[in-house]
């Protein structure tokens, strides 16, 4: 396992630099996908390919699952399987050229083992899993208090708080506070370092699957929003939380309207 982390964190570090260079020409190409603030750019792409070329390289036998370039489908989760989300925020990529993440998982016979997650501009890595532990860079983390929701900030996606989907603005108005940051990565590393106690948004696999690992890690808990397993295949409403903030967060999904 030392070596693929190993390998693991080469690749992130030279995939970074990738993008800095990138930043630094200022010509990139930006598309959309499912809307005008569903953004791709010709770097996510890029990122992506090089990732994937690494990964074939290392275990031609894995499986990949990515956001970009068609390969954000996989019908068979045996064997080992690498998760990516090449840029997480990419609007904020865009717009801001900051806070935003590289995402890499592993799971081995559909177990997740170990997740990574960059904040590529502040030059911040989260890595582990149940196995070894989890990191911010090498520094080893233990698991944050298992504060009520009352006690800590809930990192949410805008959509669910301005929609009231299942009772969001009433877990707000419960909790110390909101925070968005328009990237899963960024919140899941609130979450881990127990700057926050809670995240509640709609995701898709690479947005969930590194940050998810080091939550149970950690011994916090996450779901789909309704208590179930996630099924890394399109998106759906994610929630992770201290143990606390969790029942507390599912009792109010319980009670909503919508
Ligand atoms: C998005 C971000 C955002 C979340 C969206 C994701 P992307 O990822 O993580 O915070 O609310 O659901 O799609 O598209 O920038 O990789
Ligand atoms: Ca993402
Ligand atoms: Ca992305």
């Amino acid at each position: 396992m030392q070596i693929m982390i190993n390998e693991i964190k080469n690749w992130i570090k030279e995939a970074s630099e990738l993008i800095k260079k990138e930043i630094a020409k200022n010509d990139m190409t930006v598309d959309t996908k499912e809307g005008r603030r569903d953004l791709v750019t010709n770097v996510d792409k890029q990122v992506q390919d090089f990732l994937i070329e690494q990964m074939n390289t290392f275990d031609p036998e894995a499986k990949i699952l990515g956001e970009e370039n068609g390969r954000d489908h996989l019908e068979d989760f045996s064997g080992r399987v690498f998760v990516i989300d090449p840029i997480d925020g990419t609007l904020n990529f865009v717009l801001e050229q900051e806070n935003f993440c590289i995402m890499i998982a592993v799971y081995e016979e559909g177990q997740g083992k170990l997740g990574f997650i960059y904040n590529v501009m502040e030059d911040l890595l989260l890595w582990g899993g149940k196995e070894i532990g989890v990191f911010i860079n090498e520094e080893s983390l233990t698991t944050p208090p298992d504060l009520a929701l009352k006690d800590g900030l809930v990192g949410m996606n805008s959509g669910m708080y301005r929609k009231n989907s299942y009772n969001a603005q009433l877990m707000a108005e419960r909790s110390m506070g909101v925070r968005m940051s328009g990237c899963a990565g960024l919140e899941l590393i609130d979450l881990i370092k127990g700057n926050h106690n809670a995240y509640v948004s709609t995701l898709a696999p690479w947005d969930y699957a590194a940050g998810s690992i080091m939550v149970e890690a950690l011994g916090m808990k996450f779901s789909n929003i309704n208590g179930s397993s996630l099924k890394f295949d399109g998106r759906e409403h994610f929630i992770a939380a201290t143990p606390t903030a969790y029942e507390e967060m599912m009792d109010l999904v319980a009670q909503a309207k919508n």
